[in-house]
């Protein structure tokens, strides 16, 4: 069974009134336990309303989200225990930090679901190792960190309450290249340490190739691309249609093809085009031909 599944979502902003407008339509999605998933697709194309609805954030203006096969909406009382399953870091979660200390930062969400004291120790050493922050950290003002250090501790607030499933909307915004890769390798190093789903928003293909399972595509407010990264990576032309990028490798790549030259044109990797360039000489040369 899917841990999250919703069937015809559909959801407007504003609804009744003149301003309406419709965020999402007719989304029908299964994360399973333990996959990692990437949700793309360019600004405004639904993703934050998508991810708020998966953990009754937002209510469907029709449709239905299911965790572990329950209608979530049946019973509103409920509500609160799926928040606690579905674990959401919203885009810049640094301006959520409020407390003296990062260490009382951390600890504020599993003190809030009555986890026992020794337990909450625990779980915030756990989930700064995993950010890759030093303990010293603890002890200091969450406003004299840096940005990279402000974001990992507001994730790690998000991981010490446990969640089966972790939505992270954008967690690489306005990080440097090295903030980006670091912060990319511990998500996934999480996701492999722990049995627990991943739901990761981006604008970019390249940052979450390596990592997803799955990639759902959204464009105007719709799951238009929905599978393998192969098989999302087939639709390249769709995808630069709709505004998103491919790796700058597989572009080289597909234009050779295009060229009548056989190379694989979903080549993600320069080590793997450069192996396909240089069995392509060394055929030639056999041949006799001049290269
Ligand atoms: N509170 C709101 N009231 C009215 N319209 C909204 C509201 N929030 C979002 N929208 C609109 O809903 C659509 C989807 O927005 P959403 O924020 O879900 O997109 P997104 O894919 O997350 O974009 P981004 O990549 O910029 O974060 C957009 O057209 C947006 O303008
Ligand atoms: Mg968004």
């Amino acid at each position: 069974m899917p841990i999250i599944k919703t069937e015809h979502l559909n959801y407007e902003y504003s609804s009744g009134s003149v301003f309406h407008k419709t965020a999402i339509s007719d989304i029908n999605i299964e994360i399973e336990q333990g996959e990692f998933v990437a949700l793309i697709g360019h600004t405004g194309s639904g993703k934050s309303t998508l991810i708020k609805h998966l953990n009754g954030l937002l209510k469907p203006t029709s449709g239905k989200v299911f965790i572990e096969g329950q209608d979530i909406w049946s019973d509103p009382k409920n509500l609160r225990k799926y928040r606690f399953m579905v674990g959401m870091v919203f885009q810049y979660p640094e301006y959520q930090l409020f407390e003296e200390t990062v260490y009382k930062d951390i600890a504020y969400g599993p003190m809030n679901i009555g986890i026992p004291e020794s337990e909450i120790n625990e779980r915030v050493m756990k989930s700064i190792s995993f950010v890759g922050l030093d303990k010293t950290i603890l002890s200091k003002s969450p406003f004299d960190l840096s940005g990279g250090e402000k974001r990992r501790a507001a994730i790690a607030g998000v991981v010490a309450m446990n969640p089966k499933v972790l939505i992270l909307d954008e967690p690489t915004a306005g990080l440097d290249p090295l903030g980006r890769d670091r912060i990319l390798r511990e998500i996934n190093e999480y996701h492999r340490n722990n049995n627990v789903s991943i739901i990761l928003v981006s604008h970019n293909m390249e940052d979450v190739a390596n990592y997803a399972d799955k990639i759902l595509v959204m464009n105007d407010t719709k799951i238009v691309l929905n599978g393998s990264v192969s098989d999302v990576y087939c639709h390249a032309k769709k995808l630069k249609e709709i505004g998103l990028s491919i790796p700058q490798i597989m572009e080289i790549c597909l234009g050779l093809n295009e060229r009548g030259i056989p190379i694989d044109p979903l080549t993600t990797s320069v080590e793997d085009a450069v192996h396909q360039i240089i069995d392509l000489f060394k055929l030639k040369e056999k041949d006799g031909q001049k290269c």
